[in-house]
């Protein structure tokens, strides 16, 4: 799918000659493009409106095949209210009408929505990003697969001229959002903590990163014994991932990112129950598929000055013999130890090791990212990821990437007081509170691995990471939360 830019300064039939045409228009039918589809249409286009009920409710999407022997296929998209018209509508409406566009067929597509209240290259970037992203299927699981028919050029209409400079980023991005898509959706019977490595292994390959993979020999000698005792219990082999992208001249800033990678979290001895979603748990390395998916989106963008790290303390969780128990007191590489009170809280676990490493990196900042706990997905839903950090200059500046991007997050305390919930008469800690604000003293708990001081933020996309119904610019399925976020923030550091 190539992008491209036209400002359409004259007659829309002599600059563009794609055969389908998205217009966007502000309930019931104004704003900038409906002269142009006007003119494609010619006579009769308020009662094609009329018999059609397009009334430009936001959402409704008519598809009118070569009206009045016009060249191309028109698609309407309603906006809504144009006071509440923004970049995530924008995103919104793209995205849907580049499916409707798919569906009918659509080769050379052109979309003209009313942006000029709008940052030019902001407004390009996002739409691009929404049809590339909403028009993302995945087959490979499939032994019949269709083949998916999609647009090879898409035009970009009615926007200003330069506006083509906020297409830069958008192809990296998208492949980095495609493939922890891939890596999220693939089971856990293909998407093995050896599977992990290897992915990390091709995006060095591929961009020129460095890559160190620590088999559990090496974990062992650097004391990690929190995320080795998660791993223990699965006849698969850890790999614990250390990718780093390294740029051309001066590094005038380290940032180290850390993902979940529980490539299936079976709870251990405090088993999942059918109910609790345990077949889902593929989608337990979301984090790690969404800072594997940042470092190919940055590997292919090469930010100057800016190194950064990824890290992911690969592993399953799962029952046998040799598993922990429930009970087991282990030592983290820090020298803490942890009793554990219930083996289903793993994913801390493996976090804590993880952190220990990343604080070793002495980086400007860390961020993780992880499935971390259901109780923040009872909080804040599917479409908001929660964000803690001690840190108001990190997590102002997340937050805005993600505005940015088109990721929702909501910052959480790290409220000190709640630490005594983990605490334990056996070891230095638990690493489980009580149920309410489970999501808090969950971060609380990785905050003990942090190095205090060393700008850290956690990010919790328990709720984010999937999604049953397609939704925006998600289709079904693996959505990719995160990678949008950690781009937009690491290209933002990288310029400042
Ligand atoms: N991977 C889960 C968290 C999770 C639950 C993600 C549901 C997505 C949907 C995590 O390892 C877990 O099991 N957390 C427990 C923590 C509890 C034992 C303190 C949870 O949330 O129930
Ligand atoms: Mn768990
Ligand atoms: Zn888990």
């Amino acid at each position: 799918m190539e992008f491209c830019c036209l400002a359409v300064t004259g007659a829309l039939k002599e600059t563009w000659a794609g055969d389908t045409l998205v217009v966007g228009l502000f309930a019931p039918a104004a704003g900038s493009g409906r002269a142009l589809a006007e003119e494609l249409v010619g006579e009769g286009f308020e009662g094609l409106l009329q018999r059609r009920r397009f009334e430009g409710k936001p959402g409704q999407t008519i598809t009118l095949e070569r009206p009045g022997g016009s060249p191309a296929s028109l698609i309407l998209v309603g906006l809504g209210d144009p006071a509440e018209f923004g970049l995530e509508a924008l995103r919104q409406s793209s995205a849907g009408a580049a499916r409707a566009a798919a569906t009918a067929g659509a080769v050379e597509l052109g979309l003209l929505f009313p942006v000029e209240g709008l940052e030019p290259t902001a407004a390009v970037a996002a739409m691009a990003e929404a049809v590339r992203l909403g028009l993302y299927a995945d087959q490979r699981f499939k032994s019949e697969a269709e083949p998916p028919s999609l647009p090879s050029l898409v035009t970009l209409l009615g926007v200003a001229a330069g506006a083509e400079a906020g297409l830069a980023n958008v192809a990296a991005t998208c492949s980095g959002v495609e493939l922890a898509r891939r890596l999220v959706a693939a089971p856990p019977n293909s998407a093995t903590p050896q599977f992990l490595a290897e992915e990390a292994a091709a995006i060095a390959d591929a961009f020129g990163l460095e890559l160190k993979v620590l088999e559990r020999d090496d974990c062992e000698a650097l004391g990690m014994g929190a995320y080795l005792g998660v791993a223990q219990g699965s006849d698969l082999p850890p790999k614990f991932i250390h990718l780093t992208y390294r740029p051309t001249g001066e590094v005038t800033r380290r940032v180290v990112l850390v993902g979940k990678g529980l490539t299936f979290d079976s709870g251990g001895y405090n088993l999942k129950t059918a109910g609790s979603q345990i077949e889902m748990m593929k989608y337990d390395m979301g984090g790690s598929a969404a800072v594997l998916g940042a470092a190919r989106a940055i590997g292919e963008i090469r930010p100057a000055g800016l190194e950064v790290h990824v890290i992911v303390a690969s592993c399953e969780n799962m029952i046998s013999g040799g598993a922990i128990h429930p009970g087991d007191v282990l030592t983290a590489s820090n020298g803490k130890t942890i009793e554990i009170n219930n083996t289903d809280a793993e994913g801390r676990l493996t976090l804590a090791d993880a952190l220990v490493y990343a604080c070793g990196l002495e980086p400007d900042a860390i961020v993780d990212l992880a499935t971390l706990t259901g109780a923040c997905v009872i909080a804040l839903g599917e479409e908001i990821a929660g964000l803690w950090s001690p840190s108001d200059g990190l997590a102002d500046a997340l937050l805005q990437a993600g505005n940015a991007g088109g990721e929702a997050f909501w910052r959480m305390p790290l409220r000190g007081s709640y630490k005594k919930g983990l605490k334990s008469h056996i070891a230095d800690l638990k690493n489980t509170g009580p149920r309410p604000g489970g999501s808090i003293t969950a971060a609380l708990f990785l905050q003990d691995f942090v190095t205090k001081g060393l700008p850290w933020a956690h990010l919790d996309i328990a709720g984010t990471v999937w999604s049953d119904k397609s939704r925006g610019l998600d289709p079904a399925g693996a959505t990719g939360f995160g990678v949008r976020t950690l781009v937009a923030w690491l290209v933002a550091g990288a310029a400042s």
